[in-house]
């Protein structure tokens, strides 16, 4: 059952229908409590919805982060067309509102897509009527540069990211006042979220870049089966998980002891547009595909083992090389550092020079990126073959904070203390 051809209180087809439950009451609670709606709009008992049911969007920390990764991105970073502070308020509130609203399988606004004044612009732009919620979980951030545009001072690790050997950034794929980050199962659910947020953002907001994703590259729950990146090998096998929150707390979470109070229990995403030479790898053999990778084609195993989540082996003379990607970017290479990767491949459209435009949409959370990011990515840059095959061509960091209580909206704590 889908959310189209409900027929609301007042009369009409109003609204998509709230359905979908990942299971038992929490999937309904994120539905049916949520704020925002109007009356009559209350949540609906629905068979199980296989493309994810509704993911609860207030919570301690933000969803999207170690929600179980879904099947597809839409991410976009805005620059604020302003630099009055209430008019940021008055965005965020109905960013938030109409979050809210998508997460739980609803059009953005009431009265939706078709049940208003003809003579007006409906209040939703139609293209997920029908849809179920799909999963779907929009994660908000905010860049060093909204910091500096109201005055207001950026946290130390959100200072900007040095320069990494090899970067090819192009500004058209970095940096950003603010990003949005949309997950689903379904990509025309997360397109209509971000398509929603943007034009309610008219005004305030202007799009500076975006970027659409498919076959998530990380896996973020020990339930799910690790995908493969447009290398064709699993990635995500060895990355943070949601069930180990000792190492989340560790890694990702920022404790309430660290940078600014509207930080605690947030987190930072860092942000690389990848861009991988695939013709170029794929002329290349499976044995150096295998170790430059350090790990095996078919089971993921690392070189020297048989199964995937078999604990690599980094000692010096172990078969994985010293310019091997995984021993690199490993916590023993970092000084212990860890990071949740998140990323996404992407394929747009063709270079110019006959090849495909591919790659990795690199998505990454962790509690400081210049203690954990910046280490392995001066690795990687300096010794990690793999560069030859891939340019980094867009960079952003964003301050990720906490999950919203009841009644709270995006951003409060940061704009009003
Ligand atoms: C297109 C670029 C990239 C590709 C194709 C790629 C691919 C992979 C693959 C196949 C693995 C092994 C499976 C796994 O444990 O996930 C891996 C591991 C990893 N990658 Fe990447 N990666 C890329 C970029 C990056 C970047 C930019 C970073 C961070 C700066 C990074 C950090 C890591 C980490 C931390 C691991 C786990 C290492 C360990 O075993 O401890 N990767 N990557």
């Amino acid at each position: 059952m889908t959310r189209s051809g409900l027929r609301g209180i007042g009369g009409g087809v109003s609204r998509r229908r709230l359905l979908g439950w990942t299971g038992a009451g929490a999937a309904l609670a994120g539905a049916g409590a949520v704020a925002g709606f109007a009356a009559g709009e209350s949540a609906q008992e629905a068979p199980p919805d296989p493309s994810g049911g509704v993911v609860p969007f207030r919570g301690p920390h933000q969803a999207g982060i170690v929600t179980p990764a879904q099947d597809r991105l839409h991410f976009v970073a805005l620059d604020l067309t302003t630099t009055d502070r209430r008019a940021v308020i008055s965005l965020l509130q109905r960013w938030t509102t109409a979050a809210e609203r998508m997460t739980a399988g609803a059009e953005a606004a009431p009265g939706g897509a078709v049940n208003r004044n003809p003579e007006a612009p409906p209040s939703d732009t139609g293209e997920a009527l029908g849809l179920p919620a799909a999963a779907l979980t929009i994660t908000f951030g905010i860049g060093g540069t909204l910091l500096d545009k109201l005055g207001i001072p950026r946290p130390p690790e959100l200072a900007d990211l040095p320069p990494f050997q090899q970067d090819q950034l192009d500004p058209a794929f970095s940096g950003g006042d603010l990003c949005l980050q949309a997950c689903a199962n379904d990509p025309q659910v997360a397109v209509h979220a971000v398509r929603n947020l943007v034009r309610t953002g008219f005004g305030t907001t202007a799009v500076r870049w975006s970027q659409l994703g498919f076959g998530r590259t990380s896996s973020t729950s020990t339930a799910q089966q690790t995908h493969r990146n447009l290398f064709g090998f699993k990635d995500g096998t060895n990355n943070l998980k949601a069930e180990e929150g000792a190492l989340l707390d560790e890694h990702v979470w920022v404790p309430p002891q660290q940078g600014p109070p509207w930080m605690a229990g947030g987190t930072y995403l860092v942000a690389r547009r990848i861009s991988m030479h695939v013709e170029t790898w794929d002329r290349t053999s499976l044995s150096e595909q295998e170790s430059l990778t350090g790990r095996t084609k078919g089971v993921g195993a690392p070189i020297g083992q048989a199964q995937e989540f078999d604990v690599p082996n980094l000692a010096p003379d172990s078969p994985i090389g010293t310019d091997a990607h995984i021993r690199l970017a490993s916590a023993q290479n970092n000084g212990g550092a860890r990071i949740l990767r998140r990323g996404y491949n992407f394929v747009d459209g063709s270079d110019g020079l006959g090849h495909l435009n591919a790659g990795l949409f690199f998505v990454a959370f962790m509690r400081d990126p210049h203690r954990q990011f910046v280490p392995m990515q001066s690795q990687l840059a300096r010794f990690d073959k793999m560069m030859e095959y891939i340019d980094h061509t867009g960079s952003a960091v964003f301050a990720v904070p906490a999950g919203l209580g009841d009644g709270d909206y995006w951003g409060r704590t940061v704009l009003e203390g």
